[in-house]
């Protein structure tokens, strides 16, 4: 196992807390700038419908600044007209496909591709055809990655909340069980031509075997790198984040 695993660092919670006094700081662009030196691939944002941390004109100042530097945006949106407007806007090189809803705190679960075919994959065709690389939040669920494959998607992120929370809460058992599913369903994404994303909830500790599952190309990490941020800088985070995931790949 020799392949690197990319790093998406998502900046939204920059903006949480920028947003929490309504002024310009901290600036989720100064903290992109920050990830990429220090080892982040990419630059992930969620433009929720609510606006409750990026804005429009973040996405704009990212997505500029990340063309410039040839580094990818990975835009997370919802399923919605709207959304679909700004991407075939701004063109960004990746955008990933995320169920939404209004009082939810977090992303709580992947997208119903399965019964939501007939309404996802028209989204995903305006959005290849437009030059941008779609991923769908899913669920290491059989039934979804299989409807995934039938959208044209080139992409499946895999959600990890459900292992982190049972890691965090002491629930071997379950983090067993539910890192199985995760891993028989990168096997089954990838056999199907897709290339495999994972992401939510991923700490230091929770990072390794999810970067180890060999069809995992691209992981992205927000919350956890924000609020270590806090403590040690977001450099530090970064860094640190990037070399457990080199490690769990039998680098460094
Ligand atoms: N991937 C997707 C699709 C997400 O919606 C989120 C949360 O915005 C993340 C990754 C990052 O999750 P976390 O902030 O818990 O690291």
């Amino acid at each position: 196992m020799t392949n690197r695993v990319r790093l998406g660092v998502n900046i939204d919670h920059v903006a949480t807390i920028r947003n929490a006094r309504g002024v310009a700081y901290p600036d989720p662009m100064r903290a992109a700038i920050v990830a990429l030196e220090a080892g982040a691939d990419g630059v992930t944002a969620h433009l929720r419908e609510d606006r409750r941390h990026i804005s429009d004109s973040d996405i704009e100042r990212l997505s500029a600044m990340l063309r410039e530097r040839g580094r990818p945006l990975n835009l997370e949106m919802a399923v919605t007209s709207e959304m679909l407007d700004i991407a075939l806007k701004h063109r960004p090189p990746a955008v990933c496909l995320v169920p939404e809803r209004r009082e939810e705190r977090t992303t709580e679960g992947g997208l119903d591709v399965a019964h939501g075919h007939n309404w996802i994959a028209p989204f995903v065709e305006k959005l290849r055809e437009n030059g941008s690389r779609v991923s769908l939040f899913i669920g290491a669920d059989p039934l979804q990655i299989e409807a995934a494959s039938r959208t044209g998607a080139e992409v499946v992120e895999l959600h990890t909340g459900a292992f982190c929370d049972a890691v965090r809460d002491g629930e071997a058992k379950q983090a067993s069980a539910v890192l199985a599913a995760l891993r028989t369903g990168a096997t089954q994404a990838a056999s199907l031509g897709l290339e495999v994303h994972a992401g939510h909830g991923i700490d230091y500790e929770t990072v390794a075997p999810i970067a180890a599952i060999p069809e995992v190309a691209e992981l992205n990490i927000g919350h956890f790198l924000v609020g270590e941020a806090i403590f040690v800088g977001l450099e530090e985070a970064v860094s640190e984040m990037r070399r457990r995931i080199d490690a769990a790949r039998g680098h460094g």
